[in-house]
């Protein structure tokens, strides 16, 4: 069963058409990362969802229930964790949340008792008892969700939950996410990251300006994006004509010229067969004793699907320059 279906939610402020006709679901149990650049419409999917705001069109349910005809019954199941942290700095993490759990209805004891819960699924006890002014940006994220999670919620909204964080801090918020999912609450969350999407998320949604752009696993995304390149760095720029001629025949991608900052020439070879194309390459270079500095197979990344299919990088949302990131592979 889905947790969260949505059927061509609209949302306009005024003007601004922030969702236009989007639609997708979330199975029960399920980390589903919505992906999309600034203004993409993410934190507005989830103010509706969050009942936090009506839709101007179409109909969400959260659980089975409608988000605008049975918002409370919907509340009962949802936490939000939203895009900018909501603790109070002065108290400790602890006070945090005791102040969550007593709000939601929790007793003294039964907060207390929730909170040592939390605490040791997710690794806060370390840092539990210090004040959220002196943790790290990490530190507090995680703070923030676990207040979230004090009510036990069976959906949990998460709304860039890594963004402005360091690789190390971020590493320790998706071992968070990990947990969750072991613990079967449905998870949405929004990312402008896409290997965040790629490592947390079961099914991914792409948003832009507001539309559904395309959905799917990673994996069957990243196949929309074309096939892999076996790319190949050859020891000496003088064998550049050599290898050409010794992979005559397979489809060049990359040629080498591009790729003359590097001392070692670069070719690509599209590799809808994987590694046997990559065995093949190795084969046909030592037949004629060319030299490999280094070899392997690159998958299409997540990027190159955003791109392909918006012509536009998520991670810098209006740089068209992103082409060249992606070079003659994607032509
Ligand atoms: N309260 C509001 N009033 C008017 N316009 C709004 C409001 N909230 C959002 N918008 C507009 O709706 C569009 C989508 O905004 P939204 O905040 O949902 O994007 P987002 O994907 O969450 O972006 P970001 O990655 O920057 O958080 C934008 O054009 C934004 O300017
Ligand atoms: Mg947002």
């Amino acid at each position: 069963m889905s947790a969260i279906v949505i059927d061509e939610l609209v949302k306009d402020y005024g003007e601004i058409r922030a969702l236009d006709q989007v639609s997708f679901a979330v199975p029960e149990g399920a980390v589903l990362g919505l992906l999309g650049p600034n203004g993409s419409g993410k934190t507005t999917a989830l103010s509706i969802l969050a009942t936090l705001s009506r839709p101007s069109g179409g109909r969400a349910t959260v659980g089975g229930f409608d988000v605008v005809d049975d918002p409370a019954r919907v509340r009962e199941l949802i936490s939000l964790t939203g895009q900018y942290a909501s603790l109070d700095e002065s108290l400790t993490a602890r006070e945090n949340l005791t102040m969550f759990g007593r709000l939601t209805g929790l007793s003294r004891r039964g907060a207390r008792q929730r909170i040592g819960e939390v605490a040791r699924d997710f690794g806060l006890e370390e840092f539990i008892d210090r004040r959220i002014g002196t943790l790290s940006g990490g530190m507090r994220r995680r703070v923030d969700i676990a207040c979230a999670l004090v009510t036990r919620p069976q959906v949990l909204f998460l709304d860039e939950p890594t963004t402005g964080l360091d690789p190390r801090s971020r590493q320790s918020v998706w071992e968070t996410v990990a947990t969750l999912r072991i613990q079967g609450i449905t998870v949405l969350l929004t990312t402008q990251y896409l290997e965040e999407a790629d490592r947390l998320a079961d099914q991914i949604v792409m948003l832009d300006h507001g539309h559904v752009v395309a959905e799917g696993t990673s994996e069957t995304l990243k196949a929309r994006a074309g096939s892999a390149v076996c790319e190949i760095n050859l020891q000496e720029s003088a064998d550049l004509y050599r290898a050409r001629t010794a992979l005559a025949g397979l489809a060049l991608v990359e040629d080498g010229e591009s790729t003359a900052t590097t001392p070692h020439p670069r070719l690509g070879v599209a590799a809808p067969d994987g590694m046997a194309t990559v065995a093949q390459v190795i084969a046909r270079l030592q037949d004629h004793s060319i030299e490999v500095f280094d070899i392997g197979l690159r998958r299409p990344s997540l990027d190159e699907v955003f791109f392909r299919l918006t012509g536009t990088d998520p991670e810098s949302a209006d740089s068209v320059t992103a082409a060249g990131d992606i070079g003659p592979a994607a032509s």
